[in-house]
């Protein structure tokens, strides 16, 4: 039985990626709260960051583009996309922080609230209108799957292009 059958559809595979990172950021705050060491907190930071990396990378090869074709809202998808900028600027600065840097729990929680924002936009606007588009969300799921889990082993190359090759 495939794994992706756990998942209804695309949304549904997303926001379980949501409700994660959300349970990660928490989690680093009790690290914060319990003045856990600096590389216990990094090591945590990491993985959000990670985690964070995987999830906008097959939004933005896989699910916007079908989503963006579905609904035809260019400007929200474009503000979801400056949203991710936005969550990626401050993956970059922590991945690139010492952990004894001062800033560096204001930072974590920084990236806290721009994606807990971006992640309420997918939920109240891109999912809404994409349940609501002729979107196939139950097919995109499994190529949600696989490419997130080609991503989590390491394999960086893009997806090929969704449209057709045309001959010249
Ligand atoms: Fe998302
Ligand atoms: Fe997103």
């Amino acid at each position: 039985m495939s794994a992706t059958l756990a998942y209804v559809d695309a949304v549904d595979l997303l926001d379980a990626d949501h409700k994660l990172v959300q349970k990660l950021f928490l989690d680093y705050q009790a690290l914060c709260d319990n003045g856990a060491a600096p590389e216990a907190k990094q090591r945590l930071a990491l993985k959000i960051c990670g985690d964070l990396g995987v999830h906008t990378q097959i939004e933005e090869e896989i699910f916007y583009p079908e989503v963006r074709a579905a609904i035809r809202d260019d400007v929200l998808m474009d503000e979801a996309l400056e949203e991710h900028a936005e969550a990626k600027a401050a993956i970059a600065q922590i991945q690139a922080m010492p952990p004894t840097d001062a800033a560096y729990d204001g930072t974590v929680q920084q990236l806290f609230a721009t994606v807990m924002d971006h992640v309420m936009d997918e939920r109240e606007q891109v999912f809404l209108k994409a349940r609501y588009s002729t979107a196939d969300l139950r097919g995109l799921a499994p190529r949600l799957y696989a490419r997130k889990k080609e991503l989590q082993s390491g394999k960086p190359a893009p997806m090929p292009a969704g449209k057709k090759k045309v001959a010249s």
